[in-house]
C-alpha cells in the first residue's frame, strides 16, 4: 500500500498497480471492491437492490503496519505490506483471514481472492449445486448451463448464486462475490489450507457478512439482493406437468382424473407442444384449437394453467413476435451488428436482449394474448440461455448485450440472462394483471432471482440417487436466498417405479414447489400411474400437503420479510452441533418441523437425528428427547415427521384445490411444551391487497405445566378478516383427560360423543390417541385456550 485515503464512508488504498476500497454498509456487512489502476469501474449489479444504507458508526485507524476499519460488530484489518484483509469479531478472534500466500491477485483479465481455510470450517450455499451439502474441499464454477441428466459431480448447472457461508465453532459468516462473468470457487480442493474465489474478468466486488448466526447472514444477504415476493396461495398446491400434455383432450383427461380420483391438484402445465412450431406466444391450432375455453373449463374445475416460455424467437418473417422484435431492435447482436442466430426447439432463433429496459417492456407485452386466454403460470425455460449444436452450448461470448447502454459482451451477461428474463416476465404479466401475484418458475437465474420467480433443479433423473440429491440441492438453494424451490418429482429423465415415485412425492410435500414432471415419451407419471396401492399412498401425500398449507403459507410469508426459507438444513438452525454439519438426509421445514424422508428402496424404517430440545411425533404427539438419534418407522405410506414440543402447527382439512376463500376452516394442532410456538399469516391468497394492510398476522404461544396445557393466539397485525369459522384446536400427546377446558374466560362444554356436532363449540377427549379436540369460534382479537387435567 502506497497511500490510504479515509473518506466519509470508506477507506481507499492505493498500491503501485491497483486500488482497493473497503466500506462498511452495516455493522456486520463490509463491501470490498478493487481494480487495477487508480480508479474503480462503474458500480453496476443486476443482483443488488439496496443501495442506500443507514449511516452507521464506524472509525478508521491507521498504524505503520495496517489500516483498521471498526464497526460495532467487526474489526477489519487491512495490512499494508502485503495488502491483506482480515475480519475479526469484537473479542479479537479471527473470523476470516488472508495469509501471506493469499490475498488478491490478477492474471490477465482474471482475478482470484485467496483466504485461509481453517480446520473444521464447513461451507454451504453456492445456489444450485449437486453433490454434498457441505462444500468443503469441493471446487465449483458459476456458469449457467443446460445439463440434462446431470450427475452428483456435474458442475456447473443451470443457476449461479455466487454466495456462500463459512461456519466454524457455531460462528457463521458469508461472502457474496457479485461478478457475473465465469467465476469459480475452490473450497480447499487445490490446497487443504486455503479457499479461493475469482472470475474470468470484471470487477473485484465482494461482500462480507458477519452472522454470527447463519440466519443473520441470510437476512442481510437478502436485504442486499432482495427477497421473494409473496406467491399466490395456489402455487403452493400440487402441480402436475409432463412434456407434453397434448392435445387438449389429454389435458382435460388428466384434469378430470384428478377430480374423479379425488387427488388434490391446483396446476396443470403445458410444455412446448402447445405452441405452433415452438413459436413462443402462439398456439398449435390443431392440438389446441380453443385455448380460452379449455382454460376456462379447467378453471371451473379449480385448475390453473401454466405454460412454458422459451426465450428463443423463431426466425420467421411471418411470425409477429419475430417481426416486431426485429423492427424494434430487441435482439442480441453479433459484434458486426448482425442479429445473433442460434438453434433451439424451433430451429434458428433470435434471442431477446433482456438487458435493455425497452426490450423487457416489449417482451412483457407479448404476454397479452396468453393472459387474455386465462393462463396463470409462466414457466421460463432454456434461459441459460441454451443453444443447440454449438461449442459451449450457449450464445457466443462476444455477442453484444445492450446492458443498460454499456454494450457489454455475452461473457458478462450470460449468468444474468435468466434473471433478466424472469424480471421482464414478472413485470410484463404484473402490468397485464395488476391485481394478481404472478407465478413464474424458472430454470436459470442469478443471485436475487427470487424477486421474480420460483426455481426448480432442472433435468434430473428417475433414480434413488437423484431423489437423495434433491435434498441438499434444494437446501443449498434455499439458504442462498431462493426459498421457492423443488425438484421434478419422480425424476425427469427415465421412469420411476411406484415406490420411487411415492417416496419422491413424500419429499415433495415439504419442498415449497411441489411439481411432478417427466420427459417426452416416458411412462405415465401421474399419482395414479402405479396401481391402486400407490394411488392411495400418493393421494395421502398430496392431501397432507394441502393440510399443511396454512403452515407453509405462513412460512413463505416470513421468507418474504426475512429471507429465511421454509426448507433449511439442520446446520442452519444448529450451527454449533457437530451432528448437524453434514446432515443432508433430513431437514427443517419452517420454524417448528423436522422431516426425514425415505430415500432408499425397500426401506421401512430409518434413523433420524433430533437436535437438542424436546420434540414430538407429528402424527401421535408422543414426546421424544432430542440431542440423539431415534429409529423411525416409515412404512410406505408414512414420512417421518417431527414437531418441536411447544409449538402450534396451523393446518386445514384436506381439499381438492385452492379456491377464492383461503382457509375456510382452520385446525390448530398443539404439541404441548414451552416455547415460541409459531406464526399464522392469512390474506386473500391472490392479490396485492396485503401490501396495504389486508392481511392478518397472529402469533401462537404454548405452555405446559403440571396438569395444565394451554395455547394462545395473539393478534400482531393487519386488517384482513378471515372467513367466519370455528377453530378446531387439537392438543396432541395429552395423557389424561382434562377436567375443564377454558376458552378465554369461558368454560367450553364437554361433549362426550365421538365428535363435536358441526357448528357447535365444545371439546372432547380421546383416551386412546391422547387427544383433546376443542372447537371455538375464531375471533381475530385473540384466543387463550387451556385444558386442566385431573391430577
Ligand atoms: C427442458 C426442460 C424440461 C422441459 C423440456 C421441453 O429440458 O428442462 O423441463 O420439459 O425442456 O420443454
Amino acid at each position: 500500500v502506497d497511500s490510504v485515503v479515509v473518506g466519509g464512508s470508506d477507506i481507499t488504498l492505493y498500491t503501485t498497480s491497483a486500488v482497493v476500497q473497503v466500506r462498511a454498509l452495516a455493522a456486520d456487512l463490509i463491501r470490498v471492491r478493487a481494480n487495477r489502476g487508480r480508479s474503480l469501474g462503474p458500480d453496476r449489479s443486476a443482483a443488488v437492490v439496496k443501495h442506500d444504507w443507514l449511516p452507521l458508526r464506524w472509525s478508521a485507524l491507521e498504524t505503520n503496519r495496517s489500516v483498521w476499519l471498526r464497526t460495532d460488530e467487526l474489526d477489519v484489518e487491512i495490512s499494508k505490506d502485503p495488502l491483506r484483509i482480515t475480519f475479526f469479531d469484537k473479542l479479537g478472534q479471527v473470523i476470516n483471514a488472508e495469509d501471506s500466500v493469499g490475498g488478491l491477485k490478477w492474471e490477465g483479465a482474471s482475478f482470484r481472492v485467496t483466504k485461509v481455510l481453517p480446520v473444521g470450517e464447513a461451507y454451504y450455499g453456492f445456489g444450485e449445486k449437486a453433490g454434498r451439502l457441505n462444500k468443503r474441499s469441493a471446487a465449483m464454477t458459476m456458469w449457467n448451463s443446460d445439463i440434462p441428466g446431470y450427475a452428483a459431480d456435474t458442475d456447473p448447472l443451470y443457476q449461479s448464486i455466487p454466495f456462500f457461508y463459512g461456519i466454524r465453532d457455531s460462528t457463521a459468516y458469508g461472502i457474496f462475490c457479485d461478478n457475473s462473468f465465469w467465476s469459480s470457487f475452490d473450497m480447499g480442493k487445490e490446497s487443504p489450507n486455503r479457499f479461493s474465489f475469482g472470475a474470468d474478468s470484471g470487477d473485484v466486488n465482494y461482500y462480507f457478512f458477519y452472522g454470527p448466526l447463519p440466519r443473520t447472514v441470510l437476512t442481510r444477504f437478502t436485504e442486499l439482493v432482495g427477497r421473494m415476493s409473496l406467491p399466490p396461495l395456489w402455487s403452493l398446491g400440487y402441480q402436475q406437468c409432463r412434456w407434453s400434455y397434448a392435445p387438449e383432450r389429454k389435458v382435460r383427461e388428466i384434469a378430470r382424473t384428478f377430480r374423479e380420483k379425488k387427488i388434490p391438484a391446483d396446476v396443470i402445465y403445458l410444455d412446448i407442444d402447445y405452441m405452433d412450431g415452438y413459436r413462443v406466444f402462439t398456439w398449435n391450432k390443431e392440438k389446441f384449437p380453443h385455448p380460452a375455453s379449455l382454460i376456462k373449463d379447467l378453471a371451473d374445475e379449480g385448475f390453473k394453467v401454466a405454460v412454458i416460455i422459451d426465450p428463443g424467437i423463431k426466425v420467421d418473417s411471418s411470425y409477429e413476435v419475430y417481426r416486431s422484435g426485429l423492427a424494434g431492435d430487441r435482439f442480441l447482436k453479433r459484434p458486426d451488428g448482425h442479429i445473433y442466430i442460434g438453434k433451439v426447439w424451433p430451429g434458428e432463433c433470435a434471442f431477446p436482449d433482456y438487458s435493455s429496459a425497452a426490450s423487457r417492456v416489449w417482451w412483457g407485452k407479448q404476454f397479452a394474448g396468453l393472459v387474455a386466454a386465462g393462463v396463470r403460470g409462466w414457466w421460463t425455460d432454456m434461459n441459460e440461455p441454451s443453444v443447440f449444436d454449438v461449442p459451449g452450448h450457449t450464445v457466443a461470448l462476444d455477442v453484444v448485450h445492450y446492458d443498460d447502454g454499456y454494450r457489454t459482451p455475452h461473457a458478462r451477461n450470460h449468468n444474468l440472462y435468466g434473471l433478466r428474463m424472469t424480471q421482464a416476465t414478472y413485470d410484463g404479466v404484473r402490468a397485464l394483471r395488476p391485481d394478481e401475484r404472478p407465478f413464474i418458475l424458472t430454470r436459470a437465474s442469478y443471485a436475487g432471482g427470487q424477486r421474480y420467480a420460483a426455481a426448480w433443479t432442472g433435468d434430473n433423473m428417475a433414480s434413488w440417487e437423484h431423489l437423495r440429491m434433491a435434498i441438499p440441492m434444494c437446501l443449498n438453494l434455499s439458504i442462498s436466498g431462493q426459498p421457492f424451490v423443488g425438484s421434478d418429482i419422480g425424476g425427469f429423465i427415465g421412469s420411476p417405479d411406484g415406490e420411487l415415485y411415492a417416496r419422491w412425492l413424500q419429499l415433495g410435500v415439504f419442498t415449497p414447489l411441489m411439481r411432478t414432471h417427466t420427459v417426452i415419451n416416458s411412462a405415465d407419471q401421474e399419482p395414479w400411474s402405479y396401481g391402486p396401492v400407490f394411488e392411495r399412498i400418493n393421494r395421502k401425500s398430496i392431501e397432507l400437503r394441502y393440510q399443511l398449507m396454512p403452515y407453509l403459507y405462513s412460512s413463505m410469508q416470513q421468507a418474504t420479510l426475512s429471507g429465511i426459507p421454509p426448507m433449511r438444513p439442520l446446520v442452519f438452525d444448529y450451527p454449533g452441533d457437530p451432528r448437524a454439519e453434514n446432515e443432508e438426509t433430513e431437514f427443517l421445514f419452517g420454524d417448528n418441523m423436522l422431516v426425514a424422508p425415505v430415500t432408499r428402496p425397500g426401506v421401512r424404517k430409518r434413523s433420524v437425528y433430533l437436535p437438542p430440545g424436546a420434540w414430538r411425533d407429528f402424527w401421535t404427539g408422543s414426546l421424544l428427547q432430542g440431542g440423539r438419534e431415534i429409529v423411525a418407522s416409515a412404512p410406505l405410506d408414512t414420512i417421518p415427521l417431527y414437531v418441536r414440543a411447544g409449538s402450534v402447527i396451523p393446518l386445514q382439512p384436506t381439499m381438492q384445490f385452492v379456491d377464492g376463500t383461503p382457509f375456510r376452516q382452520l385446525i390448530l394442532q398443539v404439541y404441548p411444551g414451552n416455547s415460541d410456538a409459531g406464526l399464522l399469516y392469512e390474506d386473500d391468497g391472490t392479490s396485492f391487497a396485503y401490501e396495504h394492510g389486508a392481511y392478518l398476522k397472529r402469533s401462537f404461544s404454548c405452555s405446559e405445566e403440571r396438569g395444565l396445557v394451554s395455547m394462545g393466539l395473539t393478534y400482531t397485525g393487519g386488517k384482513y378478516r378471515p372467513p367466519d369459522r370455528l377453530l378446531e384446536v387439537r392438543f396432541l400427546g395429552v395423557e389424561r383427560e382434562p377436567a375443564v377446558v377454558m376458552a378465554n374466560e369461558r368454560r367450553l362444554p364437554h361433549l362426550t360423543g365421538e365428535s363435536i356436532p358441526a357448528g357447535q363449540e365444545g371439546w372432547t377427549y380421546d383416551r386412546r390417541s391422547g387427544r383433546i379436540v376443542a372447537r371455538v369460534r375464531d375471533s381475530s382479537s385473540g384466543l387463550y385456550l387451556s385444558a386442566e387435567g385431573r391430577y
